[in-house]
């Protein structure tokens, strides 16, 4: 059996250091329960999962989890509205008469339920142990990791939460065999981010592999999943609450293509086009890649090869397309009565940084640094617009 076990020490720091376990084998469901015996003897575990997640791999996990003293199954429904302080407070409710502070939260789910249980673990009693058993690809090479918790408000997503690492994370590769293409897709995009940003030899094997990653080819997900948590752990190790004033970002590059990407995913969400995260993190990258080299800070081949590289994985190309969609206010990639894209994107980072846009470019492949923008040199370099 070829477990691969991997290690965060967040800030450095060895008390805190925590496994993750990437397992591509049958039957890993087994050595999961038996990981939670050895971390938290005796432990009273209460697991939330979603409503997909407990048709398609409880019926496997359930009793593995339950020999190893799961008392509580706590079925949220799926999406983001599920993030929520009103569905935090009622699990804390649930969980409080019944978990004592050695007891255990279990975060079985994609990147919702993770930062949803995550997040009620940091609150429960003031902070109880949890564990990561992220299913979709996105939480196993992304959300699972880092120890950043939290809930939606009204006002914008992931504005209240902690940090609060888990005690353990054990990605089952075999949870993503129900996947669908899109989900896997999109999981990919934040796969080849670590790559880019990290391990150009990553890269290269993507290249190499771009139809069984795009598959799902068990062994091969294994390895990159493996491969890219290594990148999200060193990059926690080195900058674990992104203060970092370091010249590659510090964990600030992990936000590589995300600037655009996220004023995209924004923007599109309610249409009748909308784009997951992983898509508009595949086209923020082609941005970025862009701006890199319209600046003269990075590396200028790096949009040639992204753009050869996503048709096979599945992910968009189009971001001229979507560009031209950022000019009107309301259009096919736009909320009616929403700002464009660009003005939120700008709109954003003025309050932040007085107008300055934070972009991250890789200025060749596995290496990052930040550069700073205006708006009007933004709209430039992305929309050929001169400055006036
Ligand atoms: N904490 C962090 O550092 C961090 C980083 C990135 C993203 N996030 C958060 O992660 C969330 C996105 O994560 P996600 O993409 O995993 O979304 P998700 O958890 O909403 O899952 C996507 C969909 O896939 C379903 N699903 C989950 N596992 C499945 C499986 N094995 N087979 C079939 N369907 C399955 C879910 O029910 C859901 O419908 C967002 O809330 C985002 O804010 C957090
Ligand atoms: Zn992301």
């Amino acid at each position: 059996v070829a477990v691969t076990r991997l290690e965060v020490t967040p800030g450095g720091d060895a008390e805190r250091a925590y496994p993750i376990f990437v397992d591509p084998d049958e039957a890993a469901e087994e050595r999961l329960a038996e990981r939670l015996r050895e971390h938290a003897p005796g432990a009273r575990i209460g697991v939330i999962t979603d409503e997909n997640v407990a048709r398609l791999h409880l019926p496997r996990l359930r009793p593995e989890l339950e020999r190893a003293g799961a008392f509580a199954f706590e079925v949220v429904p799926p999406g983001e509205a599920t993030k929520s302080l009103g569905v935090a407070e009622r699990l804390c409710d649930r969980f409080a008469g019944e978990l004592d502070r050695t007891g255990l939260v279990v975060a079985l789910g994609g990147g919702m339920v993770g930062d949803l249980a995550g997040f009620v673990a940091a609150i429960l009693l003031r902070g109880v142990r949890y564990v990561q058993v992220p299913t979709t690809l996105l939480s196993q090479v992304d959300s699972s990791v880092g120890g950043k918790t939290g809930v939606n408000l009204r006002a914008g997503k992931n504005l209240v939460g902690a940090f609060h690492h888990p005690v353990l994370v054990y990605a089952d590769i075999g949870t993503l065999r129900t996947l669908s293409d899109r989900e896997r897709a999109s999981g990919m995009a934040e796969v080849v981010k670590h790559a880019v940003i990290a391990d150009p030899g990553l890269l290269e094997l993507i290249e190499a592999k771009a139809a069984d990653a795009r598959a799902g080819e068990p062994q091969l997900t294994a390895e990159l999943v493996a491969r890219s948590v290594r990148v999200k752990a060193q990059v926690v190790a080195a900058d674990e609450r992104e203060t970092s004033s370091a010249p590659d970002g510090g964990r600030a590059r992990l936000n590589f293509g995300h600037t655009v990407g996220h004023a995209l995913e924004t923007a599109a969400a309610g249409t009748d086009h909308p784009l997951t995260h992983g898509e508009a993190v595949a086209l923020g990258m082609l941005a970025a890649a862009r701006v890199g080299a319209a600046t003269g800070a990075g590396e200028v081949t790096l949009e040639t090869r992204l753009r050869e590289l996503y048709p096979r994985l599945g992910l968009p190309v189009d971001l001229d397309g979507w560009l031209e969609r950022w000019r009107e206010p309301a259009g096919p990639g736009n909320a009616p009565g929403r700002p464009t894209p660009i003005e939120a994107l700008i709109g954003v980072d003025k309050k932040r940084e007085a107008g300055a846009v934070r972009f991250i470019v890789v200025d060749r492949i596995g290496s990052t640094r930040v550069v700073r923008l205006d708006g009007p040199r933004l709209r430039e370099i992305l929309l050929g617009e001169k400055r006036r």
